[in-house]
């Protein structure tokens, strides 16, 4: 089963195409950003012109960091209420989209800081435009938002149908001006994605294709985005691969990868993407004797065996720099064990094997 209420434009010049309908969902949007980077992408000028055109008094919140806070979404969910927004538009990485998705639901259900994971309060939410600026999250297209608590240093995600964007706008030109570290790391991120996408228990062959061709899209553009940062179609290609990757864990969710890789990102501060790559191999090689037929099945498609693929993961521009103490992975196990995404997993997954993952790593710092 596939569900997907988003609405996809998908290529150069994709915002003026959506724009009829991005105007239709309301008559104040509320534009949720980091920064910086929806305004060195190009997206947020484009974005205002379109809107100053069709005069329409939109509001600006520039306030989300990395990783958004409890915090961050409240202030936001403020913001929406006191200008009378009355749809939403998140432009950026993971964390704006995430971000906005959030502050759509606290704020049409009257959500407290403490109730932003209480799915069961869900009613209602603003409409929601989701424009990439990086090419990996895949949050554009799907149900979740990632936020971290700021108090207990914990990451976690909600998943609830009311959070899906109704308008995806990925146009692969808003990523050119990535460097080279975040074009790596979202990537990576992309490739978790579609592997999860294998390795969940809701995995489903109806997915395969997209999974098997994102897949592609990441092992023969990557190496030659890092080196050509202005590939446009490289860039395109990338950004397909991530589109796909949300399609698929809309459907099927995210598994143990992402979990191990949380407390990487929040008591280590690696980037998302960094901490899946981390944890990519030594995942692949325990879900590996479950799902060789599915995984045989992609690396047919890639063109590759299992060892060379783990060879071009390697030839990668990261160096390996990174000693867990023990009291990091004790406290880690945890909060692994604890993670939603466990409850997707292929088999039971022990304690001990999270130990041993989080031990036998072989850490990977970018080197660009
Ligand atoms: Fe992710």
């Amino acid at each position: 089963m596939i569900y997907l209420p988003t609405r996809v434009f998908f290529g150069a010049g994709a915002l003026l195409k959506a724009a009829d309908h991005i105007l239709r969902l309301g008559v104040r949007p509320l534009l949720v950003t980091g920064r910086s980077g929806a305004r060195r992408s190009g997206a947020l000028d484009d974005l205002t012109v379109v809107l100053d055109r069709a005069g329409l008094a939109w509001e600006l919140f520039e306030q989300v960091e990395e990783n958004p806070s409890l915090e961050t979404v409240m202030a936001g969910a403020e913001k929406l209420r006191e200008c009378g927004c009355d749809y939403l538009i998140g432009i950026g990485g993971g964390s704006p989209m995430d971000a906005a998705k959030a502050i759509s639901l606290a704020a049409a259900n009257a959500l407290g800081r403490d109730e932003l994971y209480q799915t069961d309060k869900f009613r209602s939410s603003f409409p929601l435009v989701a424009i990439p600026t990086t090419a990996g999250t895949g949050t554009e297209v799907t149900q979740y938002s990632v936020l971290t608590n700021a108090k207990t240093g914990i990451k976690a995600g909600f998943g609830h149908d009311l959070a899906f964007p109704r308008l995806a706008v990925c146009d692969p030109r808003y990523t050119l001006s990535l460097d080279p570290i975040v074009t790596l790391n979202t990537a990576l991120d992309a490739l978790s994605h579609l592997l999860e996408g294998i390795y969940s228990n809701k995995r489903d062959p109806l997915l395969y294709p997209l999974i098997h061709s994102g897949a592609k899209a990441i092992l023969y553009h990557l190496k030659p985005v890092l080196e050509n940062p202005a590939d446009l179609n490289g860039r395109s290609e990338l950004l397909r691969a991530s589109l796909y990757g949300g399609i698929t864990i809309a459907q099927t969710s995210t598994t143990l990868q992402h979990s191990l890789g949380y407390p990487l990102t929040t008591t280590l501060g690696l980037p998302h993407g960094l901490s899946n790559a981390i944890v990519m191999r030594p995942v692949l090689d325990l879900y590996y004797p479950a799902l060789q037929e599915e995984l045989d099945a992609l690396f047919a498609v890639l063109g590759l065996g299992r060892s060379e693929f783990y060879a071009w993961l390697e030839d990668l521009p990261f160096e390996t720099s990174l000693d867990l103490s023990a009291d990091f992975i004790e406290k880690s196990v945890g909060e692994v064990l604890g993670s939603r995404n466990m409850a997707n997993n292929p088999f039971e997954i022990s304690a001990g094997q999270i130990r041993d993952i989080y031990r036998g790593l072989r850490c990977l710092i970018p080197l660009l």
